[in-house]
This record gives C-alpha cells, sequence and structure tokens, in this order.
C-alpha cells in the first residue's frame, strides 16, 4: 500500500467516532477527501460501468481513479478490483459494488408482487434482510431494489417487480424493504445500501408498452406515484435510481425538478442518485438531447450523481466544466454524495468482507423464504375442495408443476434451481397421497396437445386434480409487455379438458402479472394464484393445498376480466357518470335500439364496470365475518385522530389470519379523489370460533394530499372509513374533519 494512502487512511481514521461514523465526521472525510482529488478523480466516482464484460479494461480504468462503481462481477473479480481500487489507486478510494438483488440472492423469495400480497411487512424486511446477508458475504454492498413503482397496468411485465397498484402498500413495503436491506448498522459487512427505483412514474408506461412515455401531472404524481419514494427517503434509503421514461416530455436523468427540487430541497435526501442502465445516453433517443455531451450536461446540471454505463461523464465532463457549463461546485456536490454513501457503508475500513463466509440456503433463509411463499399465495375461489384432506390418489398436472427455474421469478440471476422445491417436487416426497404426475406440455407455451392423454389418465387414476399453468419468468419483467394477458399456449384447452373429466380441481396459476383467469374461476373446485414464489414455492403450495398452512394472502393488484379494462383499479375516481347498477350489457340490448339504449354511465358494454378481482380480495379456510365500523368520535380537528375499530369473527373451523384493511373517502374536495384509498392495513390471527377487535388510530394528516393549490394539505369536509377484507366489501361508516 503507497505512503500517501497509509497516510490518508490513517487521518481518515482518526476523524472516525465509534463503528458507526457521525455524520459530522462523515462530512469532515467528505471535505478531506474532496480536496485532494483532482477533476479527473472527481469524474471517476461518477461513472459506473458493468463489470461483466471486458474486465481487464475495468481493472486498469479503476487503477487510474476512473471508475467509482462496478455492478454484474463475481467475488473473485470484486476481491481482485477493490483490492486494485484501495492500494494502487492514487487515493485508494474504495469502489461501491452493485447488483441486483431484487428478491433474494441465492435463496429466492416470491417476486415482489407476491410479497405484497402477504400484506405483511416484516416478511418483506425479513426477505431483505436474507438477500442482504447472503450477498454481502459475496462482496456486493448495494442492491439495486427495491423497487417501488406503482403498477396498475398487468400488460406492463415489470409488475411483477412491484409492490402493486396502491400507494400506500408500496410505500409501506418499500420502507420495509429498506429497513431489511440496510440493517440499523450501514457499516455493519452484512448491510446492503438499498436504491428507490425507478423514480419516478415508471408504472404508467403508456398502454403497458415498457420503456414508453408517462403523462403524469404533478399533483397526480405527487399524490399516487411519488409517496413510496418520500417513505423510502424517510426510512433512510442510501441511492436511488432515475426512470427511463419521461414524463410529461422530460426524461427523469434530465429532471431538475425530480432530482434536486423534490428529492433534495424538499426531501432532503443526501445519498446519491444513480441512472438506469445508459439511461443518460438514452436522452438521445428520447429527442431531448443532440448528443452525449448535451445529455451529460443536462443530466449533471439535474443533479444526477451517477452514470450507469453511458460513459457521458466519463466522456465529457472535464470539458463541460472546462468550458463553463458545468460549475466545478456541481460536481463537488455530486461527488460528495457518493464518497458520503462509501464512508456510511464502511468501505474504507472493509472493502471486502470475510470472503470465507458460506452463508448460501441456511435454514433460517430457507424457513424465511417458505413463509412468505406461504404468506404470499392468494386463495381466489374454493368451493370446499381445499384443503384435499382425503384425497388418497393426487393427479399433479400441468406446465407448472415442476419448472424451478420458472417458479423463481423474473430478476432472479443468482437463484439456484437445484434448491428449488418445485409443487411436484413436493407432492412426491409426501407420504400421505400418492401422486401422479403429468407435465400435459412441454413448457406453458407449448401448442401441441399431444401430451394431453398422459396427462386425462393419470386423472382419471386420482381421487383429485392439482393443475399448476401460469407463466414463465422469461416473459415477465424487464422488456416483457403483453398485449394479451392471457394464459399461453393450450393452458386453457388443458384446463377445459382436465375439468371435463369431473374431479375435484384445484388449479394453481404461478405468474408474474394478474392474468385473465376468469374461466379458470369458473371450471376449477378452487383457485390459488401464487406470484412466481421462489425458491420454497412448491413446498408452500403443497402445505397450502394439502392443509399443513392455510392461506392468507391478499390481492396487492386488481384482476380485470379482460385485457381491455386495463388500466383498471380499485381507487379510481367517482367520473361524472358513476354507474348506477342497472346498466345494459352488450347482450342485453336489443337489436335497432334506440340511440341511447344503455344508460349514459361509464362502464364497458361488454365487460360492465366491475373487475374480475378486487384489490385487497383473497379468501381462507375459514369465514369472516365482520361488524360494522366503530368510531371514537364523529368528528375531529385537522391535527386530530380518531379511532376505528371493528369485530372481526372466525365463523369457521380452522385458525386463520386475516388482513383487515381500511379504507377511507374524502366525500367532497377540491379536486376530484379515488372512491376510496387504503391508509392502513393489519393481519390478524384469529383462533377458529373466536371474534377480535381490531382498532386503528386515523390520524387527520393521513387524509392530506395535494390539493388545487398544490398544497399538501387536510382540508376540512365528510368523510367515509370502511374496515374491511377487501376493497369491494363491508359499510361505511361517516366522520367529519373540522
Ligand atoms: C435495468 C433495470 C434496472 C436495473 C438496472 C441494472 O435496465 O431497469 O431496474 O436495476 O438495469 O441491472
Amino acid at each position: 500500500m503507497n505512503k500517501s494512502r497509509q497516510l490518508l487512511l490513517a487521518a481518515l481514521a482518526a476523524l472516525t467516532v465509534g463503528c458507526a461514523p457521525s455524520d459530522d465526521a462523515i462530512e469532515r472525510r467528505v471535505d478531506e477527501l474532496l480536496s485532494r482529488m483532482t477533476l479527473q478523480e472527481k469524474i471517476g466516482q461518477m461513472h459506473q460501468v458493468d463489470g461483466s464484460r471486458d474486465f481487464e479494461r475495468v481493472c486498469e480504468a479503476v487503477r487510474r481513479g476512473e471508475i467509482g462503481s462496478v455492478m454484474n462481477v463475481t467475488r473473485e473479480q470484486i476481491a481482485e478490483l477493490q483490492r486494485i481500487a484501495v492500494e494502487e489507486s492514487r487515493l485508494g478510494i474504495p469502489l461501491i459494488i452493485g447488483r441486483d438483488v431484487i428478491h433474494g440472492y441465492k435463496t429466492v423469495f416470491p417476486i415482489p408482487l407476491g410479497q405484497a400480497a402477504t400484506f405483511d411487512p416484516e416478511v418483506v424486511r425479513e426477505g431483505a434482510r436474507v438477500a442482504a446477508y447472503e450477498a454481502s458475504s459475496d462482496g456486493i454492498r448495494w442492491t439495486f431494489a427495491p423497487m417501488m413503482d406503482v403498477s396498475r397496468d398487468p400488460r406492463w411485465g415489470r409488475i411483477a417487480e412491484s409492490f402493486g397498484e396502491d400507494t400506500f402498500l408500496s410505500a409501506v413495503m418499500a420502507a420495509a424493504a429498506v429497513e431489511g436491506f440496510q440493517g440499523d448498522d450501514l457499516t455493519a459487512p452484512a448491510s446492503l445500501a438499498a436504491c428507490a427505483k425507478h423514480y419516478a412514474g415508471y408504472g404508467a408506461s403508456e398502454s403497458g408498452r415498457d420503456y414508453n412515455s408517462t403523462f403524469i401531472p404533478e399533483r397526480h404524481l405527487r399524490n399516487v406515484y411519488l409517496p413510496p419514494f418520500e417513505a423510502a427517503c424517510k426510512a433512510g434509503i442510501q441511492t436511488f435510481m432515475t426512470s427511463f421514461n419521461d414524463n410529461d416530455g422530460v426524461p427523469s436523468s434530465g429532471s431538475r425538478f425530480l432530482l434536486t427540487e423534490v428529492l433534495r430541497d424538499e426531501w432532503g435526501f443526501d445519498g446519491f442518485v444513480v441512472s438506469d442502465y445508459g439511461a443518460i445516453r438514452e436522452m438521445i433517443a428520447h429527442r431531448f438531447c443532440s448528443d452525449l455531451e448535451d445529455a451529460a450536461e443536462k443530466a449533471v446540471n439535474a443533479g444526477l450523481d451517477m452514470d450507469m454505463e453511458s460513459y457521458a461523464y466519463a466522456q465529457y465532463l472535464e470539458q463541460l466544466v472546462s468550458e463553463g457549463k458545468v460549475d466545478r461546485r456541481q460536481i463537488d456536490r455530486l461527488v460528495g454524495n457518493i464518497l458520503r454513501v462509501k464512508l456510511r457503508l464502511g468501505l474504507f475500513e472493509h472493502p471486502v468482507p470475510d470472503m470465507e463466509r458460506n452463508v448460501f440456503f441456511e435454514q433460517a433463509s430457507l424457513d424465511a423464504a417458505y413463509r412468505a411463499a406461504v404468506e404470499s399465495a392468494v386463495l381466489l375461489k374454493n368451493d370446499g375442495v381445499l384443503p384435499l384432506v382425503g384425497a388418497r390418489t393426487v393427479a399433479v398436472i400441468g406446465p407448472m408443476a415442476d419448472r424451478a427455474y420458472d417458479q423463481m421469478g423474473c430478476w432472479a440471476p443468482d437463484g439456484d434451481r437445484d434448491h428449488c422445491v418445485t409443487p411436484y417436487g413436493a407432492f412426491a416426497l409426501r407420504s400421505d397421497v400418492r401422486t401422479l404426475y403429468s407435465p400435459a406440455m412441454a413448457h406453458p407455451r407449448e401448442k401441441s396437445r399431444t401430451g394431453f392423454a398422459d396427462a386425462l389418465a393419470k386423472v382419471r387414476a386420482a381421487d383429485a386434480v392439482v393443475l399448476f399453468v401460469g407463466e414463465e419468468a422469461s416473459l415477465t419483467g424487464e422488456a416483457h409487455s403483453l398485449a394479451e394477458i392471457r394464459l399461453q399456449g393450450v393452458q386453457e384447452e388443458l384446463l377445459e379438458a382436465v375439468a371435463a373429466a369431473g374431479k375435484p380441481l384445484v388449479t394453481v396459476i404461478m405468474a408474474g402479472r394478474p392474468l385473465t383467469i376468469g374461466r379458470v374461476m369458473e371450471l376449477s373446485d378452487a383457485v390459488i394464484y401464487a406470484f412466481h414464489p421462489g425458491t420454497m414455492g412448491g413446498r408452500a403450495l403443497s402445505d397450502l393445498i394439502m392443509g399443513d398452512a392455510v392461506p392468507s394472502g391478499k390481492l396487492p393488484v386488481t384482476f380485470p376480466k379482460v385485457t381491455g379494462q386495463i388500466p383498471i383499479y380499485y381507487s379510481q375516481h367517482s367520473t361524472g357518470r358513476p354507474v348506477r347498477g342497472d346498466e345494459m350489457l352488450l347482450d342485453d340490448i336489443p337489436t335497432e335500439a334506440e340511440f341511447f339504449p344503455t344508460g349514459f354511465t361509464s362502464y364497458w358494454l361488454d365487460a360492465g364496470i366491475e373487475p374480475l378481482l378486487p384489490f385487497g380480495y383473497g379468501l381462507s379456510y375459514t369465514e369472516f365475518e365482520y361488524s360494522a365500523p366503530r368510531l371514537s368520535a364523529e368528528s375531529m380537528a385537522a391535527d386530530g385522530a380518531i379511532t376505528v375499530s371493528v369485530d372481526v369473527s372466525n365463523r369457521g373451523s380452522r385458525d386463520a389470519t386475516e388482513t383487515v384493511q381500511l379504507y377511507v373517502q374524502d366525500k367532497v374536495a377540491s379536486i376530484t379523489l379515488p372512491v376510496k384509498e387504503l391508509k392502513d392495513f393489519r393481519r390478524v390471527d384469529i383462533p377458529a370460533g373466536e371474534t377480535r377487535t381490531v382498532s386503528f388510530e386515523l390520524p387527520a394528516s393521513k387524509l392530506a394530499f395535494w390539493n388545487i393549490d398544490d398544497r399538501f394539505t387536510v382540508e376540512a369536509g365528510e368523510f367515509l372509513v370502511w374496515a374491511a377484507g377487501d376493497s369491494r366489501s363491508g359499510e361505511p361508516a361517516a366522520f367529519a374533519v373540522k
């Protein structure tokens, strides 16, 4: 290690107080480093490269201090890169190593959409903690997660990575993920810096086509899409990532409004922002920038700290500074943000973790993944056939019954199919049933029925059938939008053929998004939706089906009847022509009917107004009965609170867990608002035959919104509140804010 670096380390270490450096000590170290850095070295910190290509060239650039972060490299490569950075570059500033550790590293948890279906922040927190524990042992200290884009369009493949359609649920889960990834001590070797992505509004990509433009006016952006990011900021997230979309004409990577006015000036965020992959360069394709130099100038002046893989900063920042188009002080601000996070992570003290630690697939991690998979499954229908107690021979049929790779879902590059328990694998291990298995199709997109005969022979020989259909992982996630969200291949034909055999039929759908499953709901005696459930998904599903576990999941996203209803979500606005309920549907309309036969209200002639299944919906192996909500007061001041209580009774014979959801409607406001919005929820374990009173504290502050004056405020007025088992049930109680 060279002398100047040793002196620098000694000086920097002396400034550090305790194991978790205090903010003042960090700031002094940031200033100390900046004072020593050349402009080229500062620009180097702002440059992130994908190390999976041309590794030797990356090593050379690190040695010259031209790179601040590397992504997509192995543990051995990380050790080599950090050695070069710390021992061979002039100032020895360590790299920050990033990777997409989205829903697990080696032990894969359900996709985030599935984790949202648990309505259990503890599951999300624990999943992130396990991911951090495993990934950090490979030298990764920064994950590009959690994704917190409010997503209301299942045509968009990235809905799989989201926490679904609701702002409040997304905010709660985002904060839980931040706490899980970052832990309570960022300097701990097993902590990861988390990344709020994709900032912002990406989930509203027009027509669900990925990378498409969004047209979200500021007030709607602030009321619907930004709150999860603000919650992540308040939870102490250390990084943000800009989104690919242009919103209202401005690509996020060039948006001073997003990157400086909101993030820094309003929220006080002091970590750093990285662009999405090549997003700075893509501002040329957006036709927002004339060339890469222009893109570099717009991005850095908007306040974008780090360039992921555009090479815009590396190539043009020095020139832009010399031409006076970029102020050196702006460079210092942005580089200071990056150094601050590296110092907070303790990277100067331990740039590489204890590389001997092999912590993959520990039992505690697998148990956590199992619990997450059980809680993420949503029981959509049960005509009494579940749990399958009494069945001696079960036919496990279908192309998703034994597909380890697909059940891990999108963004699981480090998952290991050999550690996955598939549904068929789990059933085959059970001693309480004889399992007959047939995939019936080579894969879910198979168009041939040649495998049906074998499958139907097994169906006929069984007491009950469990049919596993769904969506391949590689058809979900980024760049995987669908114009029709249906079951691919001949899966529906397989369903028809199996149903025609007349045996008790349980259908399990494993997918990365809602699919149009009306026919599945019609022909199956029971239906379970498992959003790509991860490593332990098969064990979880077999336990749920056989009654060793009880379903408790709730839908984090609305299920449309048909693709044409999209976007459809529970928190829609009333419109001036809300449906009355007596509307004529297509087949009701007589031929040569008068010009307006249908009644002048807002609905689809061929699909009505209702979705197939509403947000928050999910059944269990019992019936829950709700009392009317009771309020502690009929009104409150704008700085006050009321308590909303409801009695929930388990009317069945099995202990079960219910997620009680609290929705509020602002009856009249200075702008039009949703018909109702989720403001709280709670999972409650209720033993068979017992009743629990669930009480929610509802402060008026939860009713605040960005109003007609663009002020975030609580408006006085009349409100309705529901406490129910989904977004469509229950009777409201009324209260006022004075
Ligand atoms: C991708 C994704 C982003 C991911 C990044 C790095 O294009 O948009 O979510 O974190 O690139 O892989």
